[in-house]
Protein backbone atom coordinates (compact mmCIF):
# COMPACT_ATOMS: atom_id res chain seq x y z
CA UNK A 1 0.00 0.00 0.00
CA UNK A 2 1.60 3.49 -0.97
CA UNK A 3 1.79 6.16 1.23
CA UNK A 4 1.16 9.80 1.12
CA UNK A 5 4.33 12.31 0.85
CA UNK A 6 4.88 13.45 4.53
CA UNK A 7 4.09 16.89 4.87
CA UNK A 8 7.54 18.49 4.63
CA UNK A 9 8.96 15.48 2.01
CA UNK A 10 11.30 17.35 -0.22
CA UNK A 11 12.12 16.23 -3.69
CA UNK A 12 14.02 13.11 -4.13
CA UNK A 13 16.83 13.78 -5.22
CA UNK A 14 19.49 16.27 -3.08
CA UNK A 15 20.61 18.38 -5.76
CA UNK A 16 17.32 19.46 -6.87
CA UNK A 17 15.97 20.27 -3.43
CA UNK A 18 18.52 22.30 -2.86
CA UNK A 19 17.99 23.99 -6.38
CA UNK A 20 14.56 24.92 -5.48
CA UNK A 21 16.02 27.21 -2.59
CA UNK A 22 17.16 30.15 -4.41
CA UNK A 23 19.03 32.60 -1.64
CA UNK A 24 17.74 34.98 -3.84
CA UNK A 25 14.98 36.52 -5.61
CA UNK A 26 14.99 38.70 -8.68
CA UNK A 27 12.09 40.30 -7.57
CA UNK A 28 12.42 41.09 -4.02
CA UNK A 29 9.57 43.43 -3.28
CA UNK A 30 6.58 41.08 -2.13
CA UNK A 31 6.63 38.60 0.65
CA UNK A 32 3.16 37.62 -0.29
CA UNK A 33 3.81 33.54 0.90
CA UNK A 34 2.18 32.17 -2.19
CA UNK A 35 4.72 34.29 -4.45
CA UNK A 36 7.49 32.19 -2.19
CA UNK A 37 5.72 29.26 -1.51
CA UNK A 38 8.41 26.18 -3.25
CA UNK A 39 7.10 23.02 -4.49
CA UNK A 40 8.52 20.57 -1.93
CA UNK A 41 5.71 17.98 -2.60
CA UNK A 42 6.24 17.68 -6.65
CA UNK A 43 7.46 14.21 -5.76
CA UNK A 44 3.69 13.25 -5.07
CA UNK A 45 3.03 13.86 -8.61
CA UNK A 46 5.61 11.32 -9.51
CA UNK A 47 4.59 8.45 -7.27
CA UNK A 48 1.15 8.92 -6.05
CA UNK A 49 -1.04 6.35 -7.81
CA UNK A 50 -3.27 8.28 -10.18
CA UNK A 51 -5.32 7.00 -12.52
CA UNK A 52 -3.24 9.11 -15.22
CA UNK A 53 0.18 9.27 -17.37
CA UNK A 54 2.87 11.25 -15.52
CA UNK A 55 2.82 13.64 -17.42
CA UNK A 56 -1.18 14.43 -17.02
CA UNK A 57 -0.10 14.00 -12.99
CA UNK A 58 3.03 16.59 -13.31
CA UNK A 59 0.48 19.33 -14.99
CA UNK A 60 -2.33 18.49 -12.47
CA UNK A 61 0.54 19.85 -9.78
CA UNK A 62 1.83 22.50 -11.83
CA UNK A 63 -1.86 24.25 -12.63
CA UNK A 64 -3.12 23.81 -9.22
CA UNK A 65 0.47 25.14 -7.66
CA UNK A 66 0.32 27.56 -10.47
CA UNK A 67 -3.31 28.78 -9.70
CA UNK A 68 -3.14 28.67 -6.08
CA UNK A 69 -7.17 27.58 -6.13
CA UNK A 70 -8.99 28.84 -2.64
CA UNK A 71 -11.50 25.71 -3.30
CA UNK A 72 -10.81 22.50 -5.68
CA UNK A 73 -13.20 19.79 -6.41
CA UNK A 74 -12.08 16.40 -8.11
CA UNK A 75 -15.12 14.38 -9.69
CA UNK A 76 -13.93 10.74 -9.65
CA UNK A 77 -11.75 9.50 -6.96
CA UNK A 78 -10.49 5.72 -7.99
CA UNK A 79 -7.41 4.80 -6.21
CA UNK A 80 -7.25 8.78 -4.64
CA UNK A 81 -3.81 9.55 -6.33
CA UNK A 82 -5.51 12.85 -7.82
CA UNK A 83 -6.63 13.71 -4.77
CA UNK A 84 -2.95 13.38 -3.59
CA UNK A 85 -1.54 15.27 -6.03
CA UNK A 86 -4.04 18.16 -5.34
CA UNK A 87 -3.33 17.99 -2.03
CA UNK A 88 -0.15 18.49 -2.40
CA UNK A 89 0.13 21.53 -4.51
CA UNK A 90 -2.01 23.04 -2.01
CA UNK A 91 -0.02 22.18 1.37
CA UNK A 92 3.02 23.47 -0.50
CA UNK A 93 1.05 26.65 -0.95
CA UNK A 94 -0.31 26.61 2.61
CA UNK A 95 -3.59 27.34 1.24
CA UNK A 96 -6.62 26.08 -0.18
CA UNK A 97 -8.97 23.40 0.09
CA UNK A 98 -9.77 20.28 -1.87
CA UNK A 99 -13.41 18.35 -1.61
CA UNK A 100 -13.61 14.84 -4.19
CA UNK A 101 -16.51 12.60 -4.69
CA UNK A 102 -16.63 9.32 -5.92
CA UNK A 103 -19.63 6.90 -5.17
CA UNK A 104 -16.95 3.74 -4.70
CA UNK A 105 -13.68 4.68 -3.99
CA UNK A 106 -11.12 2.14 -4.10
CA UNK A 107 -8.73 3.79 -1.89
CA UNK A 108 -5.17 2.76 -1.33
CA UNK A 109 -4.47 5.02 1.89
CA UNK A 110 -5.22 6.47 4.77
CA UNK A 111 -6.91 9.57 3.65
CA UNK A 112 -6.77 11.35 7.35
CA UNK A 113 -3.38 11.81 6.46
CA UNK A 114 -4.57 14.23 3.76
CA UNK A 115 -7.87 15.57 5.67
CA UNK A 116 -6.39 18.36 6.95
CA UNK A 117 -7.24 20.42 3.33
CA UNK A 118 -8.95 17.52 1.79
CA UNK A 119 -12.83 15.85 2.38
CA UNK A 120 -14.18 12.95 0.68
CA UNK A 121 -17.64 12.73 0.04
CA UNK A 122 -19.59 9.36 -0.53
CA UNK A 123 -21.95 10.24 -3.64
CA UNK A 124 -22.38 10.37 -6.98
CA UNK A 125 -21.87 13.96 -8.92
CA UNK A 126 -24.10 15.82 -10.11
CA UNK A 127 -26.70 14.80 -7.63
CA UNK A 128 -24.51 14.90 -4.64
CA UNK A 129 -22.32 18.13 -5.71
CA UNK A 130 -24.47 20.35 -3.18
CA UNK A 131 -22.72 18.28 -0.52
CA UNK A 132 -19.64 19.54 -2.12
CA UNK A 133 -20.70 22.56 -2.06
CA UNK A 134 -21.51 22.76 1.50
CA UNK A 135 -18.26 20.72 2.89
CA UNK A 136 -15.89 23.71 1.13
CA UNK A 137 -18.24 26.56 2.31
CA UNK A 138 -18.41 28.24 -0.85
CA UNK A 139 -18.04 27.80 -4.85
CA UNK A 140 -15.06 26.03 -6.17
CA UNK A 141 -12.62 27.91 -8.47
CA UNK A 142 -10.61 24.70 -9.69
CA UNK A 143 -12.53 21.65 -11.04
CA UNK A 144 -11.08 17.95 -12.00
CA UNK A 145 -13.47 16.17 -14.07
CA UNK A 146 -12.46 12.52 -14.06
CA UNK A 147 -15.75 10.82 -13.30
CA UNK A 148 -17.84 8.21 -15.44
CA UNK A 149 -16.79 8.79 -19.00
CA UNK A 150 -19.43 8.15 -20.81
CA UNK A 151 -20.88 11.20 -22.88
CA UNK A 152 -24.58 11.73 -20.40
CA UNK A 153 -22.14 11.63 -17.33
CA UNK A 154 -19.47 13.74 -18.43
CA UNK A 155 -22.43 16.52 -19.98
CA UNK A 156 -23.95 16.33 -16.66
CA UNK A 157 -21.15 16.41 -14.45
CA UNK A 158 -20.64 19.73 -16.50
CA UNK A 159 -24.22 21.17 -16.05
CA UNK A 160 -23.24 20.75 -11.94
CA UNK A 161 -20.04 21.90 -12.22
CA UNK A 162 -21.49 25.22 -13.55
CA UNK A 163 -23.77 25.27 -10.53
CA UNK A 164 -21.15 24.68 -8.41
CA UNK A 165 -18.57 27.44 -9.61
CA UNK A 166 -17.90 31.23 -10.18
CA UNK A 167 -16.78 32.88 -13.42
CA UNK A 168 -13.41 32.67 -13.63
CA UNK A 169 -12.83 28.84 -12.28
CA UNK A 170 -10.49 26.99 -14.43
CA UNK A 171 -11.86 23.30 -15.40
CA UNK A 172 -9.32 20.08 -16.11
CA UNK A 173 -11.25 16.86 -17.75
CA UNK A 174 -9.28 14.17 -17.61
CA UNK A 175 -9.00 11.81 -20.67
CA UNK A 176 -10.78 14.39 -22.97
CA UNK A 177 -9.39 12.64 -26.11
CA UNK A 178 -11.88 9.80 -25.47
CA UNK A 179 -14.74 10.16 -27.85
CA UNK A 180 -17.46 10.59 -25.56
CA UNK A 181 -15.87 13.03 -22.96
CA UNK A 182 -14.63 14.77 -26.14
CA UNK A 183 -18.47 15.23 -27.58
CA UNK A 184 -19.63 16.26 -23.82
CA UNK A 185 -17.17 19.05 -23.79
CA UNK A 186 -18.46 20.47 -27.18
CA UNK A 187 -21.85 20.22 -26.17
CA UNK A 188 -20.81 21.94 -22.66
CA UNK A 189 -18.94 24.57 -25.14
CA UNK A 190 -22.42 25.00 -27.09
CA UNK A 191 -25.15 25.58 -24.21
CA UNK A 192 -23.01 25.83 -20.73
CA UNK A 193 -21.32 29.10 -19.67
CA UNK A 194 -17.70 27.79 -20.36
CA UNK A 195 -14.81 28.70 -22.66
CA UNK A 196 -12.32 26.75 -24.25
CA UNK A 197 -8.93 27.35 -23.00
CA UNK A 198 -6.64 24.64 -24.16
CA UNK A 199 -5.59 20.84 -24.23
CA UNK A 200 -2.57 21.63 -22.17
CA UNK A 201 -1.45 17.29 -22.33
CA UNK A 202 -1.43 16.00 -25.66
CA UNK A 203 -1.36 12.43 -23.83
CA UNK A 204 -3.52 11.07 -26.24
CA UNK A 205 -3.56 6.83 -26.04
CA UNK A 206 -4.63 4.83 -28.26
CA UNK A 207 -3.88 1.67 -27.00
CA UNK A 208 -5.84 -1.47 -25.15
CA UNK A 209 -8.34 -0.66 -22.15
CA UNK A 210 -7.44 -3.09 -19.62
CA UNK A 211 -10.84 -3.23 -18.21
CA UNK A 212 -12.88 -3.43 -20.78
CA UNK A 213 -10.17 -5.52 -23.40
CA UNK A 214 -10.88 -3.49 -26.26
CA UNK A 215 -8.72 -0.97 -27.85
CA UNK A 216 -9.59 3.32 -27.17
CA UNK A 217 -8.80 6.39 -27.08
CA UNK A 218 -8.31 7.53 -23.66
CA UNK A 219 -6.03 10.37 -22.34
CA UNK A 220 -5.47 14.33 -22.45
CA UNK A 221 -6.23 17.08 -20.56
CA UNK A 222 -8.90 19.77 -21.71
CA UNK A 223 -8.62 22.82 -19.82
CA UNK A 224 -11.90 25.25 -19.68
CA UNK A 225 -12.70 28.22 -18.15
CA UNK A 226 -15.95 29.33 -15.87
CA UNK A 227 -18.06 32.38 -17.94
C1 LIG B 1 -10.84 7.35 -13.82
S1 LIG B 1 -11.30 7.05 -12.17
C2 LIG B 1 -10.74 8.50 -11.32
C3 LIG B 1 -9.25 8.62 -11.25
C4 LIG B 1 -8.72 9.70 -10.33
N1 LIG B 1 -9.29 10.99 -10.66
C5 LIG B 1 -7.22 9.76 -10.42
O1 LIG B 1 -6.67 10.83 -10.77
O2 LIG B 1 -6.57 8.74 -10.11
C6 LIG B 1 -13.04 7.26 -12.28
C7 LIG B 1 -13.76 7.23 -10.94
O3 LIG B 1 -15.03 7.89 -11.14
C8 LIG B 1 -15.93 7.33 -10.24
N2 LIG B 1 -17.29 7.72 -10.63
C9 LIG B 1 -18.16 7.06 -11.46
N3 LIG B 1 -19.32 7.71 -11.53
C10 LIG B 1 -19.20 8.80 -10.73
C11 LIG B 1 -20.08 9.86 -10.37
N4 LIG B 1 -21.35 9.93 -10.87
N5 LIG B 1 -19.65 10.81 -9.52
C12 LIG B 1 -18.38 10.75 -9.01
N6 LIG B 1 -17.51 9.78 -9.32
C13 LIG B 1 -17.92 8.81 -10.16
C14 LIG B 1 -15.63 5.86 -10.28
O4 LIG B 1 -16.12 5.22 -9.09
C15 LIG B 1 -14.10 5.86 -10.40
O5 LIG B 1 -13.51 5.67 -9.13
Amino acid sequence: MSQPTPAASPLSHSSQATSTQPSTFTFQSSNDPLLRAQPHRLATAVIAHADQKPRERVLLYALVFALAPKRCLEIGVRWGGGSRIIHAALSDLSHGVLVSIDPSPSLEFDWTLIADRATLIIGSSPADLGRCLAAADGPFDFVFVDGDHSEKSCYADLEGVAQMTTPGANILLHDAFHPPVDRAIARALQSLPFADVAMPALTRNDGLHVESGRTMTFGGVRWLRRK
